[in-house]
């Protein structure tokens, strides 16, 4: 980015924040109330890769990821999977450009559960029934849900709501619509379990219905097992791809592997009327920290659309570019075949940009 901002009028000026393992591990903090207002002041958010073998798994990733996306109301997490020739690993060549739109606040991922059981007896009542409450507070709703379990008392329960609402629903269907439309296609494909898990996702494809008759386009309907077949068999065949949050988390790291892996996927956690967060799909690869062999296109790419979120086109393409450059000319990670460690490949692609200058 800073490359790109030396030779076009994109300002760079990037303030580094502290979030993360090492703080978290210093300091017992996740994300901060004010790590929250400071970010707040900010065009957009640019992520690292988050995991650390040292911290249970779920502390960083509720307290910190998911709790971004929630807090800044990220609620589509578009994430492309394009051809990077010769990194496909299919054997049939053929170039596709699919673009997930990941559900980004709903559905499994509402941290919305609990457990009941005779080992979790501090929550049983005088008759005999275990008692469980969740609540959720989002911008869009709070809700307080409340279990009332009885069963036999040979066995323990842990269960987890999945839930979708009428609004989380309509404006990622309206999202969807207007990216395929934008992209000049005419059709939006909706990816679901609505034969198993019919409630939440019968409901989703009611409200994406009316919304495909509204916008005049097509919608096609994919049960998420098929698709992830049908992502491998015919990739070509897709364009604008709506995903609940579960399924769309599953369905992108596929989407990641058919790209050449994941360190060649980006994303971006968007808030179409807010503040928008970038990152790579990929965790923090604990077991290669510090080798220099983290592929470092995913960020790369997260950071393109970064660049085009924030309208400058331009110089999006120059960052794409130089990723193209690098993988043409052979300057890659092992990952990818190459011999070249994480930096040099960086230093190689920033090379190339300042090398458009005219
Ligand atoms: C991703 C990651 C996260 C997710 C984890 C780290 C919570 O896998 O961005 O896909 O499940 O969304
Ligand atoms: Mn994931």
């Amino acid at each position: 980015m800073e490359a790109v901002s030396q030779i076009s009028s994109f300002d760079f000026d990037g303030e580094m924040f502290d979030i993360g393992g090492e703080r978290y591990l210093r300091t017992g903090e996740l994300l901060t109330e004010q790590d929250i207002a400071d970010l707040k002041k900010k065009d957009a958010i640019y992520f690292g890769a988050i995991g650390d073998p040292r911290i249970k798994p779920g502390i960083l990733e509720q307290g910190i990821l998911l709790k971004m996306r929630a807090v800044f109301d990220e609620y589509i997490n578009l994430r492309p999977v394009t051809s990077w020739f010769p990194f496909v690993p299919l054997k049939r060549e053929v170039p596709f450009d699919i673009h997930i739109l990941r559900e980004n606040t709903e559905d499994f991922y509402m941290g919305a559960g609990g457990k009941f059981g005779p080992s979790f007896s501090e929550k049983k009542n005088a008759d005999g029934s275990y008692d469980s409450s969740v609540s959720v507070q989002r911008g869009m709703y709070n809700i307080g849900l409340h279990l009332n379990a009885r069963a036999s008392d040979d066995d323990d329960f842990a269960y987890e709501v999945g839930l979708l609402s009428r609004k989380g629903i309509t404006r990622f269907a309206d999202y969807a619509f207007q990216y395929a439309q934008k992209r000049g296609e005419d059709r939006v494909t909706l990816v679901d379990k609505a034969n198993v898990i019919t409630n939440n996702y019968g409901f989703q494809r009611e409200i994406f219905q009316q919304k495909a008759d509204e916008y005049g386009m097509k919608l096609d309907f994919m049960f998420v097992d098929a698709m992830s077949m049908a992502m491998i068999v015919r990739p070509e065949t897709f364009g604008t791809v709506a995903v609940p949050n579960l399924f769309g988390d599953i369905l992108t790291d596929l989407g990641a592997q058919l790209q050449g892996g994941l360190g060649m996927g980006g994303s971006g956690n968007i808030n179409p009327h807010g503040l928008s967060m970038f990152e790579p799909i990929h965790g923090s690869a604990p077991d290669i920290a510090g080798q220099g062999k983290a592929n470092p296109i995913a960020a790369v790419l997260a950071a393109q659309m970064l660049l085009d979120n924030q309208d400058f086109p331009e110089e999006g393409k120059m960052l794409r570019a130089a990723v193209r450059h690098v993988l043409d000319t052979n300057q890659t990670t092992p990952d990818l075949g190459g011999k070249l460690k994480t930096k040099e490949v960086g230093k190689a692609m920033c090379k190339y940009i300042l090398n458009q200058k005219r």
